[in-house]
C-alpha cells in the first residue's frame, strides 16, 4: 500500500510492493534518466532498457566528485533540464550519487530511488542524506534532500550475493539495538538464511525499519540530536571501511562491537549483551575481529565529521534498545579500540 511521509524540506511517497516493469508509473520514460551501477544494469537492463541511463562502474570508488562531475556531463548532453526526474536504481552508493548529482544539477531536480540492496532499502535511500566521499574521508561533501518517491521492489533482491544481504542486516542488527529490543530478541532466534528464504519475514523487518528511521528523521532531520543516535556503530566503522576496503555493513557490524565495549565502559552495558550481539553477528555472516592498526584508526577519526574538540559524539548503549549520545574523549575511544583489539582476535 503507497503511503507519503512529510519532512520539512520535502514530501516522500514511498510504494512498498512496487514493480520495476512497472517503473513507468511513477517515472514517465520521456523525461526519467536512470543512474545505475554496471552489475544492477547487466541484471536489470530488459527492464530499464527504454529509459536514458547513465552507468557508473559499480563499488565505493565511484562515490566520488570526480563521478559526479562524469554525470553531470552526461545529464547536460542528454540535455537534462529542470524538469527532469533522475530515479537512482541500485544499493547505497547509486542512492548516495544519485541523491547528490539531483540536488546540484541545476540547483536541484527532482529524483527518486529504487533501492536493490537490503542496505539501501533499510537505510541509505532513507531520509535525505546524499554525498560523496573525498579520499579516504566518508561522505565528506553531501547535503539533506529528500527524494520524491522511493520504489521497492522485492524481487530484485534474487540477484543480491549472499555476502550483500549480511551487509544490509548489520543496519538491521544496529536498529535493534539502538531502539527495538524485541528486534533483537527475533534476531537472536533467526539466521540469515531463514530470512533469505521467508519473504513474508522479511519485509515485514524492513517495513520496520524503514518506519523506525522515518521517526527518527521526521523528528530531527538536520541531525541536531536524535538522528545521530542512527551514527550506531559508524564512527569506529567507517574507519574500518576506508582503511580497510571493507563493505559497509561489515565495517558496521565491528564498529558496534567496539559501541558496545565503550557502553559497558562508560555507562555499564552488561558484557554478556556485547556475547548477544556477536552471536548475531556470526548467524548474520558478519565479522566479528579484524587486524588493526589502533593509530591508524584514530588518526582517521581524528577527522571524523562529528569530532567536537578532543572528543567524538559517540552512540552507546545504556541497555539495548536505548541509544545514547556521550562524548567520548580519544584516549577514551582508544582504550575501547585496545580491549576490541584483545579480546576479539582474528
Ligand atoms: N545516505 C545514507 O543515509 C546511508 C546510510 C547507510 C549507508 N549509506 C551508504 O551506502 C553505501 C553502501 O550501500 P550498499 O551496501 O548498498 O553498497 P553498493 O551500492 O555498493 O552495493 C553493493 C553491491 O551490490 C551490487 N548490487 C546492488 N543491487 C544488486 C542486485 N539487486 N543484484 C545484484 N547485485 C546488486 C552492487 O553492484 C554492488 O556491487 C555506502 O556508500 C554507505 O556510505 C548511506
Amino acid at each position: 500500500m503507497q503511503y507519503s511521509v512529510t519532512f520539512p524540506s520535502r514530501t516522500t511517497d514511498y510504494h512498498p510492493s512496487a514493480s520495476l516493469a512497472h517503473l513507468q508509473q511513477l517515472a514517465n520514460v520521456a523525461n526519467t534518466i536512470i543512474i545505475t551501477d554496471n552489475n544492477v544494469w547487466t541484471q536489470y537492463q530488459t527492464e530499464l532498457g527504454h529509459y536514458e541511463a547513465i552507468v557508473v562502474e559499480a563499488g565505493e570508488q565511484s562515490k566520488s566528485i570526480e563521478t559526479v562531475q562524469d554525470i553531470c556531463k552526461q545529464l547536460a548532453e542528454l540535455q537534462a533540464h529542470k524538469t527532469t526526474i533522475l530515479v537512482g536504481v541500485g544499493g547505497g552508493m547509486i542512492t548516495d550519487l544519485t541523491g547528490f548529482v539531483a540536488t546540484i544539477y541545476m540547483r536541484g531536480i527532482a529524483f527518486g530511488f529504487v533501492p536493490t540492496t537490503i542496505l539501501a532499502m533499510v537505510d541509505a535511500a532513507i531520509g535525505g542524506k546524499n554525498g560523496v566521499n573525498v579520499g579516504l574521508h566518508k561522505n565528506m561533501l553531501g547535503a539533506i534532500q529528500q527524494p520524491n518517491f522511493i520504489a521497492y521492489d522485492y524481487t530484485m533482491l534474487a540477484s543480491l550475493p549472499t555476502q550483500e544481504w549480511s551487509s544490509g542486516f548489520a543496519e538491521i542488527i544496529k536498529y535493534a539495538c539502538i531502539g527495538d529490543a524485541a528486534l533483537f530478541q527475533q534476531l537472536q532466534a533467526t539466521q540469515l538464511q531463514t530470512i533469505m528464504e521467508n519473504t513474508n519475514h522479511l519485509q515485514a523487518i524492513i517495513a520496520q525499519c524503514v518506519a523506525h528511521k522515518n521517526k527518527i528523521v521526521l523528528a530531527d532531520e538536520h541531525e541536531n540530536h536524535i538522528r545521530k543516535t542512527l551514527n550506531f556503530g559508524h564512527t569506529a566503522g567507517h574507519a574500518f571501511e576506508t582503511l580497510y576496503t571493507l563493505p559497509h555493513g561489515q565495517a558496521v557490524a565491528l564498529g558496534m562491537i567496539v559501541a558496545f565495549i565503550a557502553s559497558e565502559q562508560h555507562l555499564q552495558l552488561p558484557k554478556k549483551n556485547r556475547q548477544q550481539l556477536v552471536a548475531i553477528l556470526q548467524q548474520f555472516q558478519l565479522p566479528t575481529t579484524i587486524h588493526f592498526e589502533i593509530e591508524a584508526v584514530m588518526s582517521t577519526l581524528k577527522m571524523d565529521k562529528k569530532r567536537k574538540g578532543d572528543s567524538i559524539d559517540f552512540i552507546l548503549l545504556s541497555q539495548i534498545g536505548e541509544a545514547v549520545i556521550y562524548p567520548l574523549t580519544f584516549p577514551a575511544i582508544a582504550q575501547a579500540l585496545q580491549v576490541f583489539a584483545h579480546e576479539h582476535k582474528a
